[in-house]
This record gives structure tokens, C-alpha cells and sequence, in this order.
């Protein structure tokens, strides 16, 4: 299925991240329907190096990538000299920038500043060089202590959150010149689906929870679960506002979410029933209160009008169109 009339065979399109949970699934987008662009895929990959929190330093996995056809750069968005060839040896229409520093708990801050921010500059500097429209991904934890999810609301309370609202920042700098390109920022709101697994602790709760009950495990909640809500929105609906913000002149920032929040409560109910087992919930302290967004819901209303957005999945369909794929990851990956 596609989301517009643009005739992507004849383009030269640039994933960063394209190794990540939803670059990889752009890059499927692109290979499924139109089988003659072409498309390079640029990221880091997993080298096995922690941060301080414990984590990967980066999820890239070659798994998410099995069967695409395109070109696959393993490279860091920090070296210039990557960047350098990237500009003189393409010519690109579309840059969709997903790569960066995606966990949120993260606090080297040199690090994610340089990766999210600085690196993101120079990736819009290569879009401007080639006349290339810029699609990056932002995302909801902009708003971190806002209760408002409205773009131009935004109140950080991390390091990751405020290197988005810097990336932001950088793209508001750039609209307010001359620019035959369009930039288009989506802040996603709390993704899930196929290709996330690798992103280890840091995927969606929605497969964590499911593989805690599928392996018959009491699911483990943070105290007070049924209060803390989130717009949890579903990979394909991403997929659709990426490839929506290609229509042109929708220079921007979007929020990208389905507008309606929903608890954890309501995932583990809704796994428990679409996998036939209930052992009841576990509640446990939240560690991470502090630097936690106990609600968010994203105000889409523009996200609609300026780029044609329509969320398709309600909570419900998006993890019943999902338990295939957790169950086969169930089956094949998990230990
Ligand atoms: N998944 C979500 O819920 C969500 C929500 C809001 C925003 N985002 C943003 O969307 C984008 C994609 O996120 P994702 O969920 O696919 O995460 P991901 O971690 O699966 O994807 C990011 C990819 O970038 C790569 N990468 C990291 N540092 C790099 C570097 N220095 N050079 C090259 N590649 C590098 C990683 O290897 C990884 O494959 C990120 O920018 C993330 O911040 C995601």
C-alpha cells in the first residue's frame, strides 16, 4: 500500500538509521513499492560497546536488513569523512534521518549532543547541497514535563529530549531562509512493531510485555501503570507520515501520533487476550521518575491538515496486526 502519488522508482533516497527499527522499515517501504529506487541505507550498526546505563551504544542489526536489495553503509553520522563521501558520491531526492542516539536514558551528553544535533546539521547541509528534501525524526520526549502536545510546548527533561528540541531549534534557523528543499520534523510519540526487537530493553513495552507473558511470566508493571498513559502509535502509521511529509512545500514540524492516549494496563490487557494467557500483573517501583512523561497525547491536528495524516491503528489493531511477528521472535529469538 502507498500513502501518496510520488513515483519514488526514479529516486536516489538516503536512510540514516536504516539498520534501526523504523529506518529499516522505510527501507522496506520503499523496496516493496517501488522496487527501482534506490536506496541507501547508512548506520553505525551494534558494535557491542555499552553506555554507563548498561545499554548498547547503538541498535543497528543486520536482521532487520535480511532480503534488502539497496546499499549498505556501516558508518558513523560523527565522521566527517563519511559525510564528505556520502555528499560527492550521491545525488540524493530524499534524506530520511532516523539515525541517533534513540534511548532515552542515556546521559553521556557530549555524545548524544554531537550525534543527535551537530550530525544532524551536517546531514541538512548535504539535503540543501543536493536539492534533497529532509525528513528527520524528533520525537515526543521534546515535551517531557509539558502538559501541552502541541508543537511550540516543549519542556525537555533529558538529555535526549533536549537534543531533539536542538534539532528542532537548528530547523527552524534553516526555514527562515531561502531554501528550495523542504525539512519536515516528525516527533513521534511512543512507537511499536515488526523490526524493534533489537533495540533490546529499549523496545516498545509492547513486545517486553508480550514476551514476559508468552514465556509465562507474571507481567511487570511500574506501580500506578493504570495512570501513566502514553499515545502509543503503530510502526505503519510512521511509515505512512514519513512518506506523507515527501508531498512538497510542508516545511515543518508534526507531531506524529494517534491523538489518543492509552495506559500500559491497557497493553497487558490487550496482549493477555489476544494471546490466551493471563497470569495477572506484577507492580514494581518506577526508577526512573525524574526524567519520566507520565502522559502524553499528541495534538495531531496539523500533523493532518498540513500533511494529510490519518492514524489507521487504534492500540487494539496495531498489536493484534503485530502478534504474528512477537510470536515468531518468541519462537526464533528469544532465550
Ligand atoms: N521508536 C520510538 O518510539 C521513537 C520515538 C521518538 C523518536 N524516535 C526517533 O526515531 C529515530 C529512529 O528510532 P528507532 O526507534 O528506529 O531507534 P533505533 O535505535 O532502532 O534506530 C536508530 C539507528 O541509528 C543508528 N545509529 C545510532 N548512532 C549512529 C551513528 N552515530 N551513526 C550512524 N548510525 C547510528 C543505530 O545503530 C540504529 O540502527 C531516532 O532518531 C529516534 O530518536 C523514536
Amino acid at each position: 500500500m502507498t500513502f501518496n502519488d510520488i513515483d519514488f522508482n526514479s529516486k536516489t533516497i538516503l536512510i540514516t538509521g536504516g539498520a534501526g527499527f523504523i529506518g529499516s522499515n522505510l527501507a522496506f517501504y520503499f523496496q516493496n513499492n517501488f522496487p527501482m529506487a534506490k536506496v541507501v541505507v547508512v548506520d553505525c550498526f551494534r558494535s557491542g560497546e555499552i553506555f554507563s546505563n548498561g545499554n548498547l551504544k547503538s541498535f543497528g542489526h543486520f536482521k532487520n536488513l535480511l532480503g534488502f536489495k539497496g546499499i549498505v553503509i556501516s558508518g558513523d553520522i560523527n565522521d566527517k569523512k563519511l559525510l564528505k563521501n556520502l555528499k560527492l558520491n550521491y545525488k540524493f531526492d530524499y534524506i530520511f534521518h532516523q539515525a541517533a542516539i534513540s534511548d532515552t536514558t542515556v546521559s553521556e551528553q557530549d555524545l548524544m549532543i554531537k550525534t543527535n544535533v551537530n550530525a544532524y546539521e551536517d546531514l541538512l547541509k548535504i539535503a540543501i547541497n543536493h536539492k534533497a528534501n529532509m525528513i528527520y525524526a524528533s520525537s515526543a520526549a521534546t515535551y517531557g514535563d509539558s502538559d501541552r502536545f502541541e508543537v511550540g510546548y516543549e519542556r525537555a527533561n533529558n538529555a535526549y529530549g533536549f537534543s531533539k528540541v536542538m534539532m528542532d531549534n537548528i530547523t527552524y534557523e534553516y526555514l527562515k531562509k531561502d531554501l528550495d528543499i523542504s525539512i519536515v520534523g516528525l516527533k513521534y510519540f511512543n512507537v511499536y512493531g515488526p523490526k524493534e526487537f533489537y533495540k533490546n530493553k529499549t523496545a516498545s513495552m509492547v513486545v517486553q510485555f508480550a514476551h514476559q507473558i508468552l514465556k509465562g511470566l507474571t507481567p511487570k508493571l511500574f506501580e500506578g501503570s493504570d495512570k501513566i498513559l502514553r499515545d502509543f502509535i503503530y510502526i505503519e502509521d510512521v511509515i505512512q507520515a514519513n512518506i506523507k511529509a515527501c508531498n512538497p512545500k510542508q516545511s515543518g514540524i508534526y507531531n506524529v501520533g494517534t491523538g489518543k492516549a492509552r495506559s500500559f494496563e491497557d497493553i497487558v490487557n490487550i496482549l493477555q487476550k489476544e494471546l490466551e494467557i493471563d497470569k495477572g500483573k506484577e507492580y514494581i517501583p518506577n526508577p526512573f521518575i525524574g526524567a519520566y512523561q507520565f502522559f502524553t497525547e499528541a495534538n495531531i491536528e496539523s500533523t493532518k491538515e498540513n500533511l494529510g495524516y490519518k492514524p489507521r491503528y487504534e492500540m487494539e489493531d496495531g498489536i493484534k496486526s503485530y502478534i504474528p511477528e512477537i510470536k515468531r521472535l518468541f519462537k526464533e529469538e528469544v532465550k
